[in-house]
């Protein structure tokens, strides 16, 4: 058992020792109860479980579904039910200083054609704290509070309705008229005051604190006794609209005047600004006094007021165009960066990283930290045994800022990627986990490993990829078990998951492992046999396809089909016409079709992939208000000035509706879209063949004239 107390834990050390935790009392009552033959006392037992309920009491973001508490007796109780939320909870884009606000509010200016025609009409916006909480959906029928969910992965969530029936605050029936149907958005959160309170008297009863008021909050709501969540102190403010089966608004300022009429708390700071100048001001009048709120905020939310611009700005991959997130600076400290260590990603990229003297940094302790590159700890020429000032901002990955040079060591050198790479009494850079040549391209700022195929590391990490929450959600095969099954040979390629369960007995006779949990591993793998296309094509790992590429390639091709025959047509040219469909792809440029070229041809990639196919059903790209679209899958090209709208808007709507845009004419166009002063694109369509529309004509067609 780790000696390390609960309150110095790091949150990296607190998931490794309750992935440790979980498979160990795992044992012990597999042991106990089917075996009938324990090793270890009663008193030892109860020593783990309650350190495992103390490491999870403070990060309750890390709480296993494996793990002990998790179970009533022997069995596990499921946790919560999943729902599916009526729209996609979004994320916001993030904005760090008065630059990024004055782009954001430009962009919006230049999408909608009335503003950038006319720069006088001021863009209004509603500027709110950003709550330190947890975000929820609450589903309202006829006035009656039914259901309320966590965020989940935005589409999904955990349904947490009793828990949030006892917050005090939420409405259980709204007052005055009401939607037959509205879901309602907001942040769950705890008042500092009432989380030291409550830390204390936990403390005070040797119950393990809380790190922050957002874990204690997230920790109340996501548990399963709503007896347990009714003594938290938890408080609701609501400040969004998802579904709702009428009109409730015209504005962002309306609508929280509507909620609290119906009775929910609104954030009393919110403020409607009529310009740039005066959503800045309320950010830095807000940045001095905050300190001052009951609650922890970590920004300003800035939302453009009009309901219908919101609605034609739309969104860009997981967040909303109309939102923006200005964030408080960061928060910094000073720590001793121990050393600088190479890690090896899944695409061979060798990344160097901060080896810290752990430090608490507004709250979290922080041990490590990223360092980009090469050039980056050149430019700031960053040294083993340096002192430095790292800072961390909100959820991103902690960074190192600078060297204190005053307190440098006598005799520190220059770090250098080359040399850290080449072992003593070698002449080469390797990759330090494989030994395989390593090597920085030109123009590149990466060093990289070569040893695609041979590198456990990205093997390993490819895996862990495949297996992760936005690619094939495979429960209980993250890092520590997919390095451990690979390394041990029970999984090389993503196809051996699928046939794991001839191995069963093997797992099940592995440390730490028993029936039980065998059953639920395999079973997890058992239920991502069907997998959506954009997923499936993201799984992959190719480099440059993230989970927006892959969406864009999936709505282009349809179908695995579709879209594999037209990868390796382009390995055989090239240069040919499917190079050319997929570069013309709006967003998808030469170099990530090279990336894609290049993965389709090596011939280990394409047979892993056959592989595979023996063993998933890949879906059919398909989106629900697509299919009933007059355009959803036709590929359309605008080309000319538009009257109505901005090509930016043009484009979002065509894409909302299901088609695809694309840049030039091919045979494969269906619709020219021609607007005023057009040129060669309107000449080429009409020698192909295309149907041409004019701007009305194409309105009327998609039901918006
Ligand atoms: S609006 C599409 N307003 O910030 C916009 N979010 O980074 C949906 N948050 O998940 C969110 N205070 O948990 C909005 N006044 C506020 C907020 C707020 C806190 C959180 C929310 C969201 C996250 C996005």
């Amino acid at each position: 058992m780790s000696t390390i107390p609960v309150e110095q834990l790091t949150e990296e050390e607190a998931k490794a020792e309750l992935a440790r935790l979980a498979k160990e009392i795992a044992r012990h009552d597999e042991l106990y109860y089917q075996k009938d033959a324990p090793e270890i006392s009663d008193a030892e037992y109860d020593a783990l479980v309650q350190r495992n309920r103390a490491i999870e009491a403070r990060f309750p973001e890390l709480i296993r579904a494996d793990s002990p508490s998790q179970r009533v007796g022997a069995a596990p109780a499921g946790a919560f039910k999943k729902v599916k939320h009526l729209r996609p909870m979004l994320s916001l884009e993030n904005a760090f200083d008065d630059e990024d606000v004055r782009g954001f509010f430009a962009g919006v200016r230049n999408f909608i054609k009335e503003l950038r025609d006319d720069p006088s009409i001021p863009i209004e916006v509603v500027a709110e704290p950003k709550i330190d909480g947890l975000s929820i959906s609450l589903l309202y029928e006829n006035g009656e509070f039914v259901r309320g969910a966590t965020r989940g992965d935005g589409a999904v969530g955990e349904d947490v309705t009793e828990n949030l029936r006892t917050v005090q605050l939420l409405p259980k029936r709204l007052d005055g008229k009401a939607p037959a149907l509205i879901e309602v958005r907001g942040e769950v959160y705890m008042e500092k005051a009432a989380f030291l309170a409550m830390n204390e008297a936990r403390a005070a009863r040797g119950e393990a604190v809380f790190a922050n008021p957002r874990n204690a909050a997230a920790g109340s709501l996501r548990q399963l006794d709503p007896r347990i969540t009714a003594e938290r102190p938890l408080k609701l403010f609501a400040y969004a609209l998802g579904e709702a089966s009428e009109e409730v608004a015209e504005t962002h300022w309306e609508f929280l005047d509507q909620l609290r009429r119906w009775g929910f708390p609104v954030n009393p700071e919110s403020r409607l600004c009529g310009s740039i100048e005066e959503a800045l001001a309320f950010h830095h009048q807000i940045a001095e006094t905050r300190a001052r709120l009951p609650y922890d905020i970590d920004g300003v939310v800035y939302k453009i007021n009009r309901f219908d611009w919101q609605k034609r700005l739309g969104m860009v991959s997981r967040a909303p165009r109309w939102a923006l997130a200005h964030k408080f600076p960061a928060e910094r400290a000073v720590t001793v960066l121990k050393s600088i260590e190479i890690s090896v990603g899944r695409t061979g990229v060798l990344t160097p990283w901060a080896n810290l003297e752990p430090v608490n940094v507004g709250g979290v302790v922080v041990a490590r930290a990223t360092l980009h590159n090469e050039d980056e700890i050149a430019r700031k020429d960053f040294r083993d045994g340096d002192t430095v000032v790292i800072q961390r901002a909100g959820d991103v990955i902690p960074q190192v800022v600078s060297v204190v040079l005053e307190r440098r060591p006598r005799g520190s050198k220059p770090f250098s990627m080359a040399a850290k790479l080449t072992p003593p009494g070698q002449h080469e850079p390797v990759c330090p986990i494989c030994g395989s040549k390593a090597v920085r391209e030109e123009g590149q700022a990466h060093w990289r490993c070569t040893g695609t195929l041979v590198c456990p590391a990205q093997a390993v990490e490819r895996m862990i990829h495949f297996c992760s929450r936005l690619a094939f959600d495979i429960e209980g095969m993250g890092e520590k078990n997919a390095a451990a099954f690979w390394s041990d040979g029970l999984i090389r390629t993503p196809a051996d998951l699928f046939r794991l369960h001839r191995r069963a007995a093997e797992i099940e006779a592995r440390e730490g492992w028993g029936a039980v949990s065998t059953r639920k591993l395999l079973d997890a793998i058992e239920r991502r046999r069907r997998i959506p296309l954009d997923r499936f094509i993201y799984a992959l790992g190719i480099r440059q396809v993230g989970e927006a590429t892959a969406k864009l390639l999936a709505r282009h091709y349809r179908s695995i089909g579709a879209w594999k025959q037209a990868m390796e047509e382009i390995v055989r040219h090239p240069d040919g016409e499917a190079y050319h469909e997929l570069t013309n792809i709006s967003q998808i440029g030469p170099s990530v079709a090279d990336d894609i070229r290049r993965f389709f041809a090596e011939e280990h990639n394409r047979e892993a992939l056959e592989d595979l196919l023996t063993e998933v059903t890949v879906e059919d790209f398909t989106r629900p208000a697509a299919a009933a679209s007059p355009i959803a899958g036709k590929t359309v090209v605008f080309t000319g000035t538009l009257e109505k709208m901005t090509r930016q808007e043009a484009k979002s709507r065509a894409e909302a509706l299901g088609a695809n845009v694309a840049g030039s004419v091919s045979k494969k166009t269906d619709y020219v879209v021609v607007g005023a002063d057009a040129g060669s694109k309107a000449a080429k369509a009409k020698d192909l063949g295309v149907t041409m529309l004019t701007e009305e004509e194409w309105l009327a067609l998609i039901g918006g004239a």
